[in-house]
């Protein structure tokens, strides 16, 4: 049906208004300024803005303008969009956990994000403020590729601590590790080109794989021991694997932690077939004994294996500081690396140089890590008293995530979508590998408040489950 010119405008911007362009409360063009935009006369807008105010939509404030009525769609409601449980992609579970992930109302066991009672926000507060007191040309400055010279010289520093021995020129700053992983794909692999991966293995991995149009052979990670060497051997062997992309602390979902004789093995294996090793060692300060394990590039003969990480997990999820030693490739990738973001801000890079020469983020770092493994122990206290027989935890050696496998009449799909209607956010295990073998697991973060909530929260989870196994 054709629709009058007047309420083809009202209907797109009802539409505006439920895809949250416009949020309950906010004001919306003027009659003038909507004319302009749409080039339609005034008298058109109006009988629009009339026609929206009859429906409901948006309310005149006398001399103020039209505003979105409140009892509009709220913007938990939005954001509470549950995935289809069939034909679901990685992509859909993502993004729809990426907007959980903003939801404050919602129990966020889902994202790998520590909450900020476990981050140095009060110190970084203190620190952006003097910057900015005494340096505010600082806000409006960026430094070129490689980054900022007095925070690679403090990274250079802190990673003495898992025995490499570098120089600042070595480091190159990234925007987090994300960023890295990506410059690291791209500068040892051609579209086409076969990467072995740990199986389950942190999405992002998954995701760069997909953009850069490379294949990926999975390897069984286990919880105890990490990612199957015996398998990644005889991969090697029959394949042509380009890089194998590992997590040698605290893996992330499964939380193993490799051993020195796999870590040497691990090394051995990429000499012998010619793979490059991209190591991804974001938990690595947040490991729970009290010696940092050994880098696998502290024992990297060739220079052939690149480094990435972030202060992420332990400073500043939003800071988006990351870095990558790239060795043989560095050049390569400070060139990618430039090309793709020119440099990062000055004043996020500061901060945290700042942050690192005043000594206090091994306290921090020992006050996190000890919180964690409380949290870890209630965790998987109310797991086992909760959660159907059957059900396994991991063990982790660090971090602040756990893998859980439930019994495999439990999908755990159905388990995220109705947990989602109470308010309480998980990562499937469908979001972990490229195949469904993890349908009836889940990510669960346990860097968040505990209190009743949680608690309570961990209980509806384990009768959700216990509901699926009764029905079926
Ligand atoms: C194993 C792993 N690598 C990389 C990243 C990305 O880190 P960043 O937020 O610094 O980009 C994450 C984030 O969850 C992760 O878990």
């Amino acid at each position: 049906m054709d629709f009058p010119l007047y309420e083809k405008i009202a209907n797109k911007i009802e539409h505006q208004v439920h895809e949250g362009i416009f949020l309950p409360g906010a004001k919306i063009p003027s009659v003038r300024k909507s004319s302009k935009q749409m080039e339609v006369s005034v008298a058109t807008v109006l009988q629009a803005y009339s026609l929206l105010e009859d429906r409901g939509v948006i309310k005149a404030r006398p001399q103020k303008g039209y505003f979105v009525q409140n009892t509009q769609l709220q913007p938990e409601n939005l954001t509470k969009t549950v995935p289809s449980q069939n034909g679901s992609t990685t992509q859909t579970l993502l993004n729809c956990l990426l907007h959980a992930s903003q939801d404050e109302s919602i129990i966020q066991f889902g994202a790998a994000i520590p909450k900020s009672q476990y981050l140095p926000i009060r110190q970084l507060q203190r620190s952006v403020g003097r910057l900015m007191r005494l340096e505010p040309e600082m806000c409006a400055a960026y430094e070129f590729t490689p980054g900022s010279l007095s925070l690679r010289r403090q990274i250079a520093i802190r990673m003495l601590d898992s025995s490499c021995q570098l120089q600042p020129d070595d480091i190159t700053i990234t925007l987090g590790c994300q960023n890295a992983l990506m410059l690291a794909l791209q500068a040892v692999t051609e579209p086409g080109d076969t990467v072995a991966i740990e199986s389950p293995t942190y999405h992002g991995v998954l995701q760069a794989i997909e953009v850069l149009n490379l294949k990926a052979i999975e390897i069984p990670c286990s919880v105890q021991t990490g990612i199957d060497l015996d398998l990644l051997e005889s991969t090697a062997e029959n394949w042509n694997i380009k890089a194998c992309v590992v997590t040698p602390n605290s893996q992330n979902p499964t939380g193993a932690t490799l051993d020195n004789q796999a870590r040497q093995q691990l090394i051995k294996q990429a000499i012998e077939h010619d793979f490059t090793l991209i190591e991804d060692d974001v938990y690595g300060e947040l490991s729970y004994s009290d010696k940092r394990e050994r880098a696998l590039k502290a024992d990297d003969k060739n220079d052939s294996i690149i480094y990435c990480s972030s202060f992420s997990k332990s400073i500043a999820p939003g800071f988006r500081i990351g870095w990558i030693v790239g060795g043989k490739f560095q050049a390569q990738i400070e060139h990618y690396a430039y090309v793709q973001s020119l440099g990062i801000p000055t004043l996020t890079q500061t901060a945290i140089a700042n942050f690192l020469e005043n000594g206090a983020y091994d306290r921090h770092l020992r006050k996190t890590r000890s919180a964690y493994q409380e949290n870890l122990l209630r965790c998987q206290g109310l797991i086992m008293k909760h959660f159907p027989e059957g059900t396994e935890v991991s063990i982790p050696k660090g971090g602040f995530l756990l893998w859980i496998t439930l019994p495999n009449t439990v999908d755990s799909m159905i388990l995220q979508a109705q947990a989602l209607e109470s308010g309480i956010g998980l990562l499937p295990g469908l979001a972990f590998s490229l195949t469904p073998q993890f349908s009836h697991h889940f990510r669960l973060n346990y860097a968040l408040d505990w209190d009743n909530r949680t608690d309570s929260a961990l209980k509806t989870l384990g009768e959700l489950c216990q509901q699926q196994i009764n029905i079926n």
